[in-house]
């Protein structure tokens, strides 16, 4: 059976945070076991908004790379490459730029909205506008079924879609597919065609699902007819001719759970996150200086964890017991906030001690790293080559 592929994309940041992997990771590493899976750096979305400082892609792109397989990302199990070392995404970035209306770039939300929030840079370009594009390419060079991301990133999907479809309506025909589909339905033989252009009446005009099923029946049973003759009436039954571009569904993320050191969404830009490989010492000091609830001035006040983002910490990393014991000591001023966040700290520390063992072994090894990708960028590269033969024979323009 046809397995559903799945592929996703993140742009090179840099380390990794504790935000990234409940949220996005630890999807990924789930959905590794259940599908076959890409993995990439888009490193030239990266330089959409980046592109006056290119200096640092190419370490962010290692260390954010160390950090999915430090975090449990496979490869054995998923592919991982980096999009700029398979040009065929640009190849048919640049052939779907030729059937994609303006408009459509224009009305993507991500574009003005972005474009509002990063006011320091110049963001009227022609590769940001093409953004959502070659985020498409990205999608439909590997025919991926289905694309986790974010909620932010839905629009890009559905815009992703809405360019398989006009692909497909453009170029998934061939020439004079309407006179040869006419031709192929006269070689069924008169009262086999007649009922054959009956169905496909009620099927196109009426939306009769049993009369597709019917007509489907009949091309089967057909035993004079040759195969490009069956696969064109297939084609004409349902009115598209061939799908070339597969139409991908998004798979929602679920938004991280992971709060930061401050109870604010964690985030590089407020400075309050843990990151995947963060020195013991270092997470140790920022936990136990995090801020509590504040009306716990002293260590006689009671206070009430709701208020507190420690609580938040707690939520994640502790069991019902502990919980219970926060719940209880917090607001009776029984426990003191350093022993509340002690269990935290613990928890934390054993969740990254399988990450840092794997780190070390990648850091200790760069080359590691290096063969997984070159070896994930060949495997891509296959898969890309083939969809673009295709893309390129439709179009017309394959030169063999
Ligand atoms: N735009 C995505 C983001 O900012 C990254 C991305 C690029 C992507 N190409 C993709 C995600 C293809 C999914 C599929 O998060
Ligand atoms: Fe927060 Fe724990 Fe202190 Fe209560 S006891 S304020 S939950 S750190």
């Amino acid at each position: 059976m046809y397995a559903e592929k799945v592929l996703s994309g993140m742009r090179p940041t840099g380390r990794l945070h504790l935000g990234h992997y409940h949220g996005v990771l630890a999807n990924w590493i789930k959905l590794q076991h259940e599908y076959p899976c890409l993995f990439f750096v888009a490193d030239w979305h990266a330089l959409t908004t980046a592109y006056d400082e290119p200096g640092t892609i190419t370490q962010n792109a290692w260390d954010m790379i160390v950090d999915w397989l430090a975090a449990g990302v496979d490869p054995s199990q998923a592919t991982l490459f980096i999009q700029s070392r398979v040009p065929e995404h640009a190849e048919l970035h640049l052939l779907m730029s030729m059937m994609t209306p303006l408009g459509w770039l224009e009305r993507v939300p991500t574009y003005k909205d972005q474009q509002e929030k990063l006011t320091h840079k110049d963001l009227t370009t022609y590769g940001f506008l093409g953004y959502p594009l070659l985020q498409a390419a990205d999608i439909l060079i590997y025919r991926a079924d289905k694309v986790p991301v974010g909620e932010d990133q839905v629009p890009h999907i559905e815009f992703t879609r809405e360019i398989a479809r006009r692909f497909n309506h453009l170029y998934g025909r061939e020439p004079n597919f309407e006179e040869k589909a006419k031709e192929s339905v006269k070689k069924l033989g008169s009262k086999r065609a007649k009922l054959y252009d009956e169905l496909r009446t009620r099927f196109q005009e009426k939306g009769e699902d049993d009369a597709l099923e019917q007509a489907k029946a009949l091309l089967n049973d057909a035993q004079n007819l040759s195969l490009g003759d069956k696969e064109r009436l297939f084609g004409y039954l349902e009115g598209s001719g061939k799908m070339i571009l597969v139409e991908p569904d998004a798979l929602l993320t679920a938004a991280s759970r992971m709060p930061g050191l401050d109870g604010q969404k964690m985030s590089k830009s407020y400075g309050n996150t843990i990151a995947l490989r963060e020195d013991e010492e270092s997470i140790r000091k920022k936990i136990r200086t995090m801020q509590t609830d504040p009306a716990r001035v002293r260590r006689t006040d009671p206070g009430d964890p709701e208020k507190c983002p420690v609580w938040e910490f707690h939520k994640i990393y502790s069991g019902e017991e502990v919980k219970a014991w926060v719940q209880q000591g917090c607001r009776s001023a029984g426990i003191g906030c350093l022993d509340c966040k002690q269990p935290v700290i613990e928890g934390v520390l054993e969740e990254q001690a399988p990450m840092r063992e794997r780190a070390r072994m990648y850091e200790d090894d760069p080359q590691l790293v290096r063969n997984i990708i070159a070896d994930g960028c060949e495997k891509a590269r296959k898969l890309a080559q083939e969809t673009m033969r295709d893309v390129r024979e439709a179009i017309g323009l394959d030169y063999s």
